[in-house]
């Protein structure tokens, strides 16, 4: 979800304006999902990088999702969207993280969408960690190096329960992935579009969908 700062500049308002212009548009997105039967959405709402960012936008940024996580419970519960956090959430004060957790509690039977946020979360960390608990593993004795296998460390990512990354969406023309779902990432489609991340709407989302069935994936076949 990339963009907002930018969308808000061009309209000469602060930064802020355009995460809450964003927020809204995680509203539609998700909406639109949930519309077009889609099980999974993922939303990287906030990298283990963005720490570098002023003090004052990190704050903005948490208050925000405060404010969100409580206003749209309702929402996920009408729509049957089970939340799933991935990353290191616990980093944003005990305020935020109650509420997450009442969030993935409340959600946890939910079986229509499942919408991951990742939240701190960096792809390189999480592959880091998975190695390590393997390298763990390896010197109790509870595993062999030869049993070390795709499967295996794949088994120790957060996304571990979810299947298959299919399609990953990059907005705002900026072609990179920024340490997002990396290992996962390895077969998925990738569109990247101009339209700032504010501005994503369910057209933007179909167009993206329909995209994504235009592409012949072949898996490294023929
Ligand atoms: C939102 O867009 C991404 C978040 C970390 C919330 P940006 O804040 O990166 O917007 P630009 O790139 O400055 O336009
Ligand atoms: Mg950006």
């Amino acid at each position: 979800m990339d963009g907002n700062g930018r969308w808000a500049e061009r309209r000469h308002l602060p930064r802020v304006a355009g995460h809450r212009a964003g927020a809204e548009a995680v509203r539609r997105t998700m909406q639109a999902a949930v519309d077009a039967g889609v099980e999974v959405l993922t939303l990287y709402a906030f990298s283990s990088e963005n720490w570098r960012r002023s003090v004052e936008e990190v704050s903005d940024l948490t208050g925000l999702m405060r404010f969100y996580v409580e206003r749209e419970l309702e929402t996920l519960q009408r729509e049957q969207v089970r939340l799933k956090l991935i990353g290191d959430p616990g980093a944003f004060g005990p305020e935020l993280s109650g509420k997450l957790h009442a969030a993935l509690e409340r959600t946890a039977a939910n079986n229509r969408l499942t919408l991951v946020v990742a939240l701190n979360y960096g792809s390189q960390a999480e592959i880091a960690g998975a190695a390590r608990e393997l390298a763990r593993r390896a010197v109790a004795g509870e595993v062999t190096p030869e049993q070390i296998d795709e499967a295996a460390l794949a088994g120790l990512l957060q996304t571990h329960d979810l299947p298959p990354l299919d399609l990953l969406i990059r907005t705002s023309g900026e072609v990179r992935l920024s340490n997002f779902l990396l290992w996962q990432a390895a077969y998925a489609e990738l569109v990247f579009t101009e339209t700032l991340w504010p501005d994503f709407d369910e057209e933007a989302f179909k167009g993206a969908l329909a995209e994504f069935t235009r592409r012949q994936r072949r898996f490294g076949g023929r």
